[in-house]
């Protein structure tokens, strides 16, 4: 039995249930329930089949299931009302609204039953809205988008990402970060690309640096602890030499890379420049910086500018001024490419390229250097070129070595797909390093011995500013037999 709070509650749904029955039969409110109702049970079976198979999505399914179906879904839910609105205009304006609908009584079992329906599947819409947009965000945010779904035009950073030191870290804890604002540029500025890439408007080589790049204190600094002293490095880097045995040297450096001390100094190539420089370069890629300005201890600052500045009013009137944060020089921190040289360096070092292999060194930097139509024409001409090579000039070496041969092939292949992109037109040293001064002018930027203040001071070069050079590409350096021989 109801009480009579009860029943008025009751007429009050039944009054409101009227017009809803009777407006709900036409066309758009139908499309829109079977809308719904088909992409719901899509992505029910969707989502619980992920529970069972688990694993990743492919990106074009990704696409599918987690943006498009929610966006029928979510179009069906509105496709309801608006149908039951335009009929109920129609109808009035045709003069045909009953002044007095067909009574809705809920003590009616069926009518009761009807109405539980609605609000029930009401409830469960909610949920399956809420699980969507969630799904539908995480998504977005998965480093599959970002470097899966526009394969070619993300094909040279998410190949580089995935051989470097933040391979576990995901594209948005760099390029979005934490916070409400950023999410909503991040998506605005995803629909951007998303049209760019429909209509192939984009750049290609992708310029840099990135405009709108969120700050390293909001990104890197969220992982990274920059003022935490860190004290030396010792680097040793191996090169080898373009002769027949691919003779190793080693350069032994010891990077004073420093931070803040304990007792509030800062010291080393991390506390000289955070939060304390400002600069202007004079080309969007930053590898020209005429203008340097440093605050100094006490507050005061101290000018510092190229020699040879020839555009300086136009530069100070026009040019972006930025303080120097971690990006200025890790500006590669995991979209790390290689020059042939290092690359193979690197790769000998690591044991992939067998160094028994005469000239290995000097050919194999010659056959990355060549051009290739495609990835694929590289995967296929640079192996069967070095086996030409082997056959034709060590005979004995082709026969007895094969196996080391096909290995470094594979090597070969590995570090030209890695840094070569024909469709994107990105190749050995499109986007420079500025961590060091080797192959880029990096620090040498403004560490070049020609940026002067006022007072005749320099932002010094001296060598042993930076780094001590403990050996320099010496075949067995005293230092590191002295090292590993423990005393
Ligand atoms: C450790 C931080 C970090 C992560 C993780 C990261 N990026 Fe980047 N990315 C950067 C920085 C820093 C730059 C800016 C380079 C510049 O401005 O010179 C950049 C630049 C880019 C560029 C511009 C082109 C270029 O090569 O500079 C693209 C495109 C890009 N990232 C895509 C991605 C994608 C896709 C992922 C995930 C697969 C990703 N990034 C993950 C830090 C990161
Ligand atoms: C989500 C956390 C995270 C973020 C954000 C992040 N890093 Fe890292 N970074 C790591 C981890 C973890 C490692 C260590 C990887 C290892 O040792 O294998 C690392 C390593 C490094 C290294 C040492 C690399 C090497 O070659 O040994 C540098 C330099 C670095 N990060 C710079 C940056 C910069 C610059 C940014 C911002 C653009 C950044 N990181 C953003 C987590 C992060
Ligand atoms: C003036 C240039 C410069 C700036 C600015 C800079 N770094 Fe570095 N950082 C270096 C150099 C050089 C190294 C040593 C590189 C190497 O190991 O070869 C280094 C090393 C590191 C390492 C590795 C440390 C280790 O012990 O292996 C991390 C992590 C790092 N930096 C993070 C950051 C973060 C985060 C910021 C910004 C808050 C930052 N750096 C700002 C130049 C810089
Ligand atoms: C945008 C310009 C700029 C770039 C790029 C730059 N520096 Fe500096 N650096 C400065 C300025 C300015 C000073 C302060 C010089 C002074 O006041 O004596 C400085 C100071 C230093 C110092 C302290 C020198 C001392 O005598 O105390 C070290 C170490 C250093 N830088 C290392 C580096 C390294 C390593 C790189 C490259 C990874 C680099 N810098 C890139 C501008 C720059
Ligand atoms: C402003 C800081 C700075 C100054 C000044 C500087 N270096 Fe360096 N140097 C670096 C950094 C940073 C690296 C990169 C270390 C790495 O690759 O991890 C480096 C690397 C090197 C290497 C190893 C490169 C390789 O691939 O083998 C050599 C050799 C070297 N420096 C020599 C010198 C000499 C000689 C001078 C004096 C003319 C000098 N440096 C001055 C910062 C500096």
């Amino acid at each position: 039995m109801g009480t009579p709070q009860d029943s008025g509650l009751r007429n009050q749904l039944a009054l409101w249930l009227r017009p809803a029955v009777y407006l709900g039969h036409n066309l758009v409110t139908l499309a829109g329930a079977v809308l719904t109702t088909s992409s719901a049970f899509t992505l029910l079976a969707f989502w619980a089949l992920l529970i069972v198979q688990g694993g990743a999505v492919r990106p074009y399914t990704g696409i599918i299931f987690f943006l498009i179906l929610p966006g029928f879904f979510a179009a069906g839910l509105i496709l309801m009302p608006l149908g039951v609105f335009w009929r109920r205009y129609r109808l009035r304006k045709a003069g045909l609204l009953p002044t007095v609908y067909p009574k809705i009584d809920l003590r009616q079992p069926l009518l009761r039953r009807a109405a539980g329906l609605v609000l029930g599947l009401s409830v469960v819409n909610m949920v399956i809205l809420g699980t969507a947009s969630y799904r539908g965000v995480a998504y977005m945010d998965s480093v599959q988008f970002c470097g899966q779904t526009c394969h070619t035009v993300m094909m040279p950073e998410y190949t580089a990402y995935q051989r470097s030191p933040h391979a576990r870290v995901a594209c948005v804890d760099c390029h979005i970060g934490p916070g409400a604002p950023w999410f909503v540029r991040s998506k605005l500025s995803g629909v951007r690309q998303v049209f760019a890439v429909t209509f192939h408007t984009y750049d290609t080589p992708i310029p840099v640096p990135v405009t709108n790049l969120r700050p390293a204190r909001e990104t890197c600094e969220q992982c990274h602890w920059p003022q935490r002293f860190s004290g030396d490095k010792l680097v040793v880097i191996t090169h080898y030499g373009d002769d027949e045995n691919n003779s190793p040297t080693k350069t032994v450096l010891l990077l004073h890379i420093g931070g803040r001390t304990l007792d509030q100094k800062l010291v080393g190539i991390h506390g000289a420049h955070l939060g304390l420089i400002t600069y202007i370069a004079s080309d969007r890629q930053r590898q020209v910086i005429p203008w340097v300005s440093h605050r100094n201890a006490n507050g005061s600052s101290t000018l510092f500018e190229a020699k040879d500045n020839p555009s300086k009013a136009d530069l100070l009137a026009h040019g972006e001024r930025r303080v120097m944060d971690c990006m200025d020089c890790h500006n590669r921190p995991t979209h790390v490419f290689y020059l042939p040289a290092e690359a193979v360096d690197r790769e000998m070092a690591a044991g992939r390229i067998s160094p028994s292999l005469p000239f290995i060194h000097k050919e194999g930097v010659e056959l990355l250097k060549k051009n290739y139509a495609s990835r694929l024409d590289a995967e296929t001409r640079l192996p069967d070129e070095l086996r030409a090579y082997y056959r034709k000039n060590y005979f004995s070496v082709y026969n007895s070595q094969r196996q080391q041969i096909e290995q470094a092939a594979a090597a070969l292949v590995y570090i030209h797909n890695g840094n070569v992109f024909p469709a994107m037109k990105v190749t050995w040293g499109t986007y420079p390093n500025n961590l060091g001064h080797m192959n880029f002018p990096g620090c040498f930027r403004c560490h070049d011995g020609n940026h002067t203040a006022k007072d005749s001071k320099v932002i010094p070069q001296d060598c042993n500013t930076c780094h001590t050079l403990l050996a320099m590409e010496e075949p067995n350096p005293k230092i590191l037999q002295e090292l590993e021989g423990g005393n």
